[in-house]
């Protein structure tokens, strides 16, 4: 397909994302850090990218829930004009974005919908398709978690989250509760509150070296949630804390804080107990899915 050839119309989920584990490994001299992090797909909360054929060279993004990221600083606009500063394929295009994953939630909405983007160029661009690789070095130029939305389920990520090896935490049969308070994180703050909290740790050799063990990450548990991030956006955000008791003394086998926040979430081995904390959580402003693992 040519820059100027027409193409049918698509309508593409782009799902958010969990941290089921996320440790913080040291700051790096770029200023990212260094994680060794879990990432979950949440097929069941998405957003939504229609993508129509355009009249000109041009992309027009519509997002009818959220005016302002109808803006050039929007990552779906950076993945297309990335892609085609790399390839030479542009196609215009009218572009819907309906948003469901909050912002500022830990979730990675903005990465998907990047990923989304990227994901439909490449399968677009006959000839000048980029390889898996080169798709995923370009997806992580785009936002450290953009290219985890490349993959097609769990992954353990090192380095600053790019570095990544599909994963089976193996949580199938378990309920996931997720909650999305009405409240946002802003994700530079958190690393940098946790710099303040560390003594600016700054990563040496050991500490890279085991970052970028991307060959044998270590056995993982369902049960081994941790986030360490917790501590800092806590203490900024009591009521974070506060959820996340009440998804422990709802029976959840583990409870977590996703990414930097605010979201949080519960993994149940029982139904019954994930409703009951859907019930003792809900309340205004406060948006919960509840998703069987596979
Ligand atoms: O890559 P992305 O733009 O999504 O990251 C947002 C911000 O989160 C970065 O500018 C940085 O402050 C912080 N971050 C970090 N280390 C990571 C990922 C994100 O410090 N591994």
């Amino acid at each position: 397909m040519t820059r100027s050839e027409p193409f049918s119309e698509s309508i593409l989920a782009s799902p958010a994302k969990i941290n089921l584990y996320l440790k913080v490994l040291g700051l790096r001299e770029d200023g990212y850090h260094e994680l060794d992090t879990l990432f979950y797909p949440v097929d069941d909360l998405h957003d939504t990218v229609r993508i129509e054929p355009g009249h000109d060279e041009h992309m027009y993004l519509r997002c009818p829930e959220c005016p302002d990221l109808e803006s050039t600083s929007n990552l779906i606009y950076k993945a297309w004009k990335a892609f085609g500063a790399a390839t030479g394929f542009q196609p215009g295009m009218f572009v819907t974005l309906n948003k469901t994953v909050p912002m500022g939630g830990g979730l990675g909405g903005g990465s998907s919908n990047a990923a989304t983007m990227l994901r439909w160029l490449n399968e677009n661009a006959g000839p000048n398709a980029l390889t898996t690789q080169e798709l995923l070095a370009l997806a992580a130029t785009l936002g450290a978690d953009v290219p985890f939305f490349l993959m097609d389920g769990p992954a353990l990520a090192r380095g600053i989250g790019e570095e990544l090896t599909p994963a089976s935490p193996g949580l199938s049969g378990m309920t996931l509760v997720l909650v999305m308070p009405d409240l946002h994180v802003d994700t530079p703050w958190a690393f940098q509150a946790w710099d303040e909290a560390n003594d600016f740790r700054k990563i040496d050799d050991s500490l890279t070296t085991l970052g970028k063990d991307t060959k044998n990450p270590s056995p993982v548990s369902p049960l081994e949630v941790v986030n360490d991030l917790e501590p800092v956006v806590f203490a900024k955000h009591p009521t974070l804390r506060k959820i996340k008791e009440k998804l422990i003394q709802t029976g959840a086998a583990a409870a977590a804080m996703s990414g930097s926040g605010a979201s949080l979430f519960g993994l149940y081995r029982n139904r019954d107990s994930a409703m009951s904390a859907v019930r003792a959580l809900k309340e205004n402003g406060t948006e919960i899915v509840v998703t069987e693992c596979r």
